[in-house]
């Protein structure tokens, strides 16, 4: 196999790029140069007086792919830095180079998120074709499978466990788990105690102060007065954000109640005890906007035509697929994929965001103080979902780290999936979205949510 980063490696890398049908598919629409900047440069480059790889690419073709040099850092349309040992991984291996910027191995020096985001899958196509001999291919096809993962791990399964895990093979071969209710052999209160310094037990006591607010009794007679006051488009705007904040709140409601079963088939008491406050608060967002949307906004006929084909993706299918996997399936991956969709990318990345968007944007007009109250009470409850989901992924992590790779694999996808939907969101508008709305404000909240919260989870 030819030596990375030589000459007759960048040769072989321009020939692929010319004659991968996937790359000239995915990349029809990019239009922009590109310099890979190494940080620190590595000798192999030094030798030829280069700081990196610069490619030309224009419309599914590579016209200029060769080593880069100082004066590409004025004029390069896409800068990204990152050190040998990350590019090497890329190039050998393909991946998304998005998911590298999210978790902080790619730097963007120039160039827009927007952009790279809708061009991702050109991203990775391109970086499929740097591995002449396939390695990308392969590597990919040797991925462990979920059933090869929980196999690896199943052994530590009921580990901590007071109940009893019981494993099976099922018709179509897919290995099931299911914890079926048996006699106990004792009480955690009559035994050891709560465990009160725990997080989901600090959780629980702010819930029972912070928590405790009523949708019902927020005033909404001047949201009702300066409702009648927006534009057509304005009017559009606002149903539009509420109808995906609506449903998003229902489905993240109707689908909990697998995981809380699940915390409490393994005898985690006081995980349980907290989850039962995260789905009263649930059911609350789920009330508020509902009721908002009848005392204020008229409740239209056709909310639901705000859910675009990418909210469906996730907020129809793989949301409700993901939590009710657990009824069959309630092994530590299946656990790590329900909490990664449910907490890390629809409370924590898209929800989070929105409700930010949503309230600056109507406190820096001072406009609807009633749907501002709600939103305030309602972020904080976020908060504490996200930190119990930081705890319990957390839990699940140090309990099978082997299972670390899978984890970044489904938040990468996942990932994907936000960001379509925050494109979705924006497509619908031209250069001028009501109230100011920013694509890019939204999507680099997001990826900073995202940022912190897997760099508190030592990943990345
Ligand atoms: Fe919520
Ligand atoms: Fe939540």
């Amino acid at each position: 196999m030819t030596e990375l980063f030589t000459p007759s490696w960048i040769e072989q890398w321009f020939h692929s790029i010319q004659t991968s049908d996937a790359y000239k598919k995915e990349a029809k629409d990019w239009n922009q140069s590109v310099l890979l900047k190494f940080h620190p440069v590595p000798t192999i480059l030094l030798q030829h007086n280069a700081l990196g790889f610069f490619l030309d690419l224009r419309y599914g073709e590579c016209h200029e792919l060769r080593y880069a040099t100082e004066s590409d850092l004025d004029t390069a349309d896409i800068i990204l830095e990152a050190s040998e040992a990350d590019w090497r991984q890329l190039l050998e291996h393909g991946g998304d180079p998005l998911f590298f910027i999210m978790k902080k191995r790619i730097r963007l020096i120039r160039g827009g998120l927007v952009y790279l985001s809708t061009q991702r899958k050109a991203a990775s196509a391109l970086l499929a074709t740097a591995t002449v001999s396939g390695t990308a291919d392969e590597a990919r096809s040797a991925a462990p499978s979920l059933s090869d993962l929980w196999s690896a791990v199943k052994s530590t399964v009921a580990s901590g466990s007071s109940a009893n895990s019981t494993a099976s093979q099922n018709s179509n071969g897919a290995r099931t788990v299911s914890h079926q209710p048996e006699s106990r052999t004792g009480f955690v209160t009559t035994g050891r105690g709560l465990d009160r310094q725990s997080v989901p037990m600090a959780l629980f006591q702010k819930s029972k102060t912070l928590g405790i607010w009523n949708p019902a009794e927020i005033d909404l007679k001047k949201d009702r007065d300066q409702w009648e006051d927006f534009s057509k488009e304005e009017k559009g705007l606002l149903h539009h954000l509420s109808a995906m904040f609506m449903a998003g709140e229902e489905a993240v409601t109707l689908d909990l109640l697998p995981l809380i079963r699940t915390v409490a088939a393994e005898g985690r008491i006081e995980e349980e005890i907290y989850l039962t406050s995260f789905l009263w608060e649930e059911a609350k967002h789920t009330e508020f906007f509902d009721l908002y949307m009848k005392e204020v906004m008229g409740s239209p006929q056709n909310l639901e035509s705000y859910h675009g084909p990418m909210y469906r993706i996730l907020f129809y299918e793989k949301l409700p697929n993901a939590l009710n996997a657990l009824w069959t399936d309630s092994s530590p991956a299946a656990q790590l994929k329900a909490s990664a969709t449910y907490n890390m990318i629809v409370e924590g990345t898209l929800a989070e965001t929105g409700y930010e968007a949503y309230f600056n944007m109507l406190e820096e007009r001072n406009l609807l103080p009633g749907l501002r109250e709600g939103i305030t009470y309602l972020k904080r409850d976020e908060s504490r979902h996200i930190a119990f989901a930081l705890h319990f992924l957390g839990r699940l992590l140090a309990e099978h780290p082997s299972l670390t790779g899978y984890l970044e694999e489904e938040l990468g996808i996942l990932l994907g999936d936000a960001t379509n939907i925050v494109h979705e969101i924006f497509d619908r508008y031209g250069d001028e979205v009501p109230f100011g709305l920013d694509r890019e404000w939204f999507l680099n909240y997001a990826v900073k949510q995202f940022q912190n919260r897997i760099q508190k989870l030592g990943l990345g």
